[in-house]
C-alpha cells in the first residue's frame, strides 16, 4: 500500500491525489483521501484505480490543506470502497491511513464490539481507528501511544483529528515512512515518490518512531516516551525512476531484495509464539477439517508451480498427506481422479492466471475444496476459492517472479505445518524448532543478499555461453527448475533443470569440456550422492558452480566455484538456495543488456488459456 500525508497552506486535494498516483505502483486496488478544512473532515474513497478516486473527487472535492491519502493492497478484505482507507471512527472526527498488517486484530475487533462500535469494514485497520477514539482525552499524541501498545504486528500510519486540525500524526513500526519537510508545509510519504515533486529533504522515520507534523514543524518522539528525539535530515538526490525502483536500478532488483520483508509479512500474524503453533485466523478451513484430508492437488503455473513442488515435499512430510503437483494447464485433460476428501490447492501471484482458475474450477465440480495462495485479494483465484492463503509480499512489477515465489514458500511452510498439527504428526519440540528456523529465514536472506557482488562476478562469467545445466536432488531439483526457468525468462541462455541422479540416464551425453552446471546441494542426506553426480560432470569437463550449506567443507573439493548459504532445516534450504539462482539470473540478464523487467514474449499475468 501507499501512505501520502500533507499539511501546509495550499489545497491538500491535489497534492495528496497526485502523491497517491506515484505510489499506485504499490497497490491499486482501490484509493481514498480524507482532509480537514480545519473544523470537519471530509472523506472521499473508492474502489479501482487512483482515476476512479479523481473522477469523484473532481463531481465533489474536498477543501482544506491537512489530508492523509492512501492507495491500497488488500491484504484483509477484499477490494471495495468500504474496506479502502482513510479509515474513520464513528464520531467521524478521526481518521487513519494505515500500511501492515495487525496481528491482533480479530481480539481487538471483538472487545470493540463488545463495547457496542459498530464496524463498517473488513479490514484490520479499522480497529486502530475505533481504539484511538476510545482512548482520546484532548492529547492525540497519547491516544496514538496508547493505541501503539495495543495493537501488535506491522504498521506505519497517517493520523489526523477534527479535535487538533493543526497537526498530523506519523508512525511507523515495521513498515517504512518516511517525513518530507518542506517550506511552511511538510509531507508524510510510506516512501519518497510520493513527495519528491515537492521536496528532497526526507527524515526517514525508525521503528517505534512518532512524527507529529504542523506546516511549519516536525518533532520526532519514540512511541513510549514524551521526550523528542534527532533524526537526520537526508537530501535525495534520487530521479523519480530511481525513487520509485527505491534507488535499485530495475524492479526485479528492488523485489530480490525487499524478500526478507516479505517473508517476515507472510509470516506476521500466523504464528502464535506462545502456543509455538501455526494459526490462520481467517482460514475456514479449521484444524478439525483438515484432519480430515486425505488427498491433495496442488495447481499453478510457471514460477507458482515450481514453488508448488516444494509444497509437495513440504506438506508430504509434515503431514504425511498424500500431494499430487500438476502444470495448470494440463489438469484438466489428464482426467485426475478426485476422491472423496480431497484439497486443491492453487497457487498464483496474480491470482488471475486463465490455466490456474481453469484447473481449480474443474477441481470444483468434482467436489474438491479448493485453497488458494495468492499475491491479490480480491483477485478472480481468491474469490473463486473455499479458502485464501494471502502471500501478502505486496504487488510484484517485475515479470520475472522472486518475492512472490519465496512467500509462496513461506505459506507452504506455514501450511505444512498447520496440516501437521491438526493430523498430528509433529511432535511439539520438532515443530517449535521448526517454527524458530523458519522466522530465522528472513534476516539469513539479507545475509546472502550481503553477498550479492560475488554472484555478479559468476553471472558475467556465464553470459556469453549458449547452455547450461542446474542439477540438484530431492528439493534442490525443484528449485534448481524454478532457477533455470529464471535465467530462460530474462537471459534467454537455454538451460536445463536435471535430477542429479537421472543424468547418466541421457542428459550427461551432453556435457562436455567447459559446459557449466550449477550444482545445488542443501540436503544433508543426499549430499554424497551429489558429490558422486558432481564428480560423473565434472570428469567429462563440466566446470561447476555449488550451491552448499555453510560448513559443507567437501564439497568445495569437487566445484570449480562455490557460494554458501547459512545453515536451516533441510525443508527450509529452498527460500536461500534461490536467492542466488535469483541472483544469477539477474546479473547474467543486466549484463547482457537485455529488458530485465519486461522479457521479450513474456507477460507478467496471462489471462488467456
Ligand atoms: C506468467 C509469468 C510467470 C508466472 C506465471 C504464473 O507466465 O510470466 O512469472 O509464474 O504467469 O503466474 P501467477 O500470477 O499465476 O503466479
Amino acid at each position: 500500500c501507499g501512505i501520502m500525508g500533507y499539511i501546509g497552506n495550499r489545497e491538500a486535494q491535489p497534492i495528496l491525489i497526485n502523491g497517491l498516483r506515484k505510489l499506485e505502483y504499490r497497490g491499486y486496488d482501490s484509493a481514498g483521501i480524507a482532509i480537514c478544512d480545519g473544523a470537519t473532515i471530509g472523506i472521499r474513497k473508492a474502489k479501482g484505480r487512483i482515476d476512479v478516486l479523481e473522477s469523484q473527487t473532481q463531481k465533489s472535492g474536498l477543501q482544506g490543506s491537512i489530508g492523509i491519502g492512501h492507495t491500497r493492497w488488500a491484504t484483509h478484505g477484499r477490494p471495495s470502497d468500504e474496506n479502502s482507507h482513510p479509515h474513520f471512527d464513528q464520531s467521524g472526527k478521526f481518521s487513519i491511513v494505515h500500511n501492515g498488517i495487525i496481528e491482533n486484530y480479530l481480539d481487538l475487533k471483538q472487545e470493540l464490539i463488545e463495547k457496542g462500535v459498530t464496524f463498517t469494514s473488513e479490514t484490520d485497520t479499522e480497529v486502530i481507528v475505533h481504539l484511538l477514539a476510545q482512548e482520546y482525552d484532548n492529547n492525540l499524541v497519547a491516544a496514538v501511544q496508547k493505541v501503539a501498545g495495543k495493537i501488535r504486528g506491522a504498521f506505519a500510519l497517517g493520523v489526523m483529528t477534527e479535535h487538533e486540525p493543526d497537526k498530523l500524526i506519523a508512525v511507523r513500526m515495521a513498515s517504512p515512512l518516511i517525513i518530507g519537510v518542506g517550506e511552511n508545509e511538510n509531507f508524510i510519504g510510506s516512501d519518497i515518490p510520493a513527495i519528491l515533486e515537492h521536496t528532497r529533504d526526507v527524515y526517514v522515520l525508525e521503528d517505534g518512531d512518532l512524527a507529529i507534523l504542523t506546516k511549519d514543524s516536525v518533532h520526532v518522539m519514540r512511541l513510549d516516551t514524551t521526550e523528542p528525539i534527532e533524526r537526520e535530515l537526508v537530501r535525495i538526490e534520487w530521479d523519480k525512476e530511481q525513487a520509485e525502483k527505491d534507488g535499485f536500478a530495475h524492479y526485479m532488483q528492488k523485489e530480490i531484495y525487499e524478500q526478507p520483508r516479505a517473508l517476515r509479512n507472510t509470516m506476521t500474524g500466523r504464528i502464535d509464539t506462545t502456543e509455538q503453533k501455526v494459526i490462520f485466523p481467517t482460514l475456514q478451513l479449521s484444524e478439525a477439517s483438515a484432519k480430515r484430508v486425505e488427498k491433495i492437488y496442488i495447481v499453478a503455473c510457471g514460477t507458482a508451480y515450481h514453488a508448488g513442488l516444494i509444497g509437495k515435499h513440504v506438506i508430504e512430510r509434515l503431514a504425511q498427506i498424500p500431494v499430487e503437483v500438476d502444470v495448470a494447464s494440463e489438469f484438466r485433460y489428464r482426467r485426475p481422479l478426485f476422491q472423496p476428501n480431497t484439497l486443491t490447492i492453487a497457487v498464483s501471484q496474480s491470482g488471475e492466471t486463465a490455466d490456474t482458475l481453469a484447473a481449480m474450477r474443474e477441481a470444483k465440480r468434482n467436489g474438491s475444496a479448493v485453497l488458494a495462495i495468492t499475491n491479490v485479494v480480491g483477485s478472480s483465484i481468491a474469490r473463486d476459492a473455499d479458502d485464501v492463503i494471502t502471500t501478502n509480499a505486496g504487488p510484484e512489477i517485475a515479470v520475472a517472479s522472486t518475492k512472490a515465489y519465496t512467500s509462496q514458500l513461506i505459506a507452504f511452510y506455514l501450511l505444512g505445518i498447520y496440516l501437521a498439527q491438526a493430523k498430528g504428526t509433529l511432535d511439539a519440540d520438532t515443530r517449535a524448532s521448526l517454527l524458530q528456523q523458519l522466522t530465522a529465514l528472513p534476516d539469513q536472506v539479507d545475509h546472502i543478499l550481503q553477498h550479492a557482488d560475488e554472484i555478479r562476478h559468476f553471472a558475467e562469467s556465464i553470459k556469453d555461453e549458449q547452455h547450461l545445466f542446474f542439477i540438484g536432488r530431492g528439493l534442490d531439483h525443484a528449485v534448481s527448475m524454478e532457477g533455470s526457468l529464471k535465467l530462460k525468462e530474462i537471459s534467454y541462455i537455454h538451460s536445463e533443470a536435471y535430477a542429479a541422479g537421472e543424468l547418466k540416464h541421457g542428459t550427461l551425453a551432453l556435457i562436455e569440456e567447459g559446459t557449466r552446471v550449477i550444482a545445488l546441494a542443501t540436503q544433508d542426506e543426499l549430499h554424497e550422492k551429489m558429490i558422486s553426480n558432481i564428480t560423473e560432470v565434472k570428469a567429462r569437463g563440466a566446470k561447476v558452480l555449488g550451491i552448499t550449506l555453510d560448513g559443507h567443507v567437501e564439497l568445495h573439493r569437487s566445484v570449480d566455484d562455490v557460494c554458501l548459504i547459512p545453515q536451516t532445516d533441510a525443508l527450509f534450504t529452498s527460500v536461500l538456495g534461490v536467492i542466488p539462482l535469483q541472483l544469477i539470473s539477474y546479473y547474467t540478464s543486466v549484463a547482457l543488456g537485455n529488458d530485465v523487467d519486461r522479457p521479450r514474449n513474456l507477460a507478467k499475468s496471462v489471462t488467456v488459456e
